[in-house]
């Protein structure tokens, strides 16, 4: 079983999530972009960053593909290894936004129980869900990196989407077709998000 930490409390810090925040004229949050392969998650964050930083905001990106080289790099892709996987990223996320960081998750995370924690994580109010929504037959269509051509041919097991489960959010704060609409436009749409939260400054 796991080994549990014993007789470690909780050590108060004197420069805290506000303050380091209120030195970036933001308010920490979570962007969490979740959606199948190819759905345009990574593309849109990218935009998102790219106008934050324009902006002078203070931000980090998490991507899936990245962090699972590096952190989450024991990981693979059974429903247990991609709950731990986000399980991981949701205590990252969490940790920079206590650094005063407008951070961007890019993450299938395909599982709503998981999401949950993720939220659960930070604060009410600082964490939007963002689904970044593409029919499966028009990611299929894209197969950007070729993948679904190998899942469907038995050369990937698990492929989300194919044989491994995709729970769309129920109530994200953003809905973004990415079928419908180019990626400049909904990458508009999150940073109006931001500001009518009054996340940004
Ligand atoms: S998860 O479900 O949140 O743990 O997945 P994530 O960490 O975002 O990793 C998804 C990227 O890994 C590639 N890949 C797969 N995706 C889904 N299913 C399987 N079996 C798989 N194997 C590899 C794929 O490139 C995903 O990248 P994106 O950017 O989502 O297309």
């Amino acid at each position: 079983g796991l080994r549990r930490a014993s007789n470690i409390h909780w050590q108060a810090l004197e420069v805290d999530k506000a303050a380091r925040a209120h030195q970036k004229h933001q308010k920490p949050c979570v962007l969490w972009f979740t959606g199948l392969s190819g759905a345009g998650k990574s593309t849109v964050a990218n935009l998102v960053e790219k106008r934050l930083m324009a902006m002078g905001h203070h931000s980090y990106l998490l991507d899936g593909d990245n962090v699972r080289h590096g952190l989450n790099r024991d990981l693979g892709f059974t429903a247990e290894d991609r709950v731990e996987n986000v399980r991981r990223v949701a205590e990252v996320s969490s940790l920079f936004v206590d650094a005063g960081l407008i951070v961007l998750v890019s993450f299938i995370s395909p599982f709503r129980a998981e999401r949950r924690l993720a939220r659960e994580k930070v604060a009410a109010g600082e964490f939007l869900e963002v689904f970044v929504d593409a029919p499966l037959e028009v990611c299929e269509q894209r197969d950007v990196k070729g993948l679904y051509k190998k899942a469907r041919a038995g050369e990937i097991k698990n492929f989300t989407g194919i044989d491994s489960d995709y729970e769309p959010p129920e109530a994200p704060e953003l809905h973004l077709r990415t079928d419908q609409a180019e990626p400049d436009e909904l990458a508009d749409q999150v940073i109006q998000a931001l500001r009518a939260r009054g996340l940004l400054r």
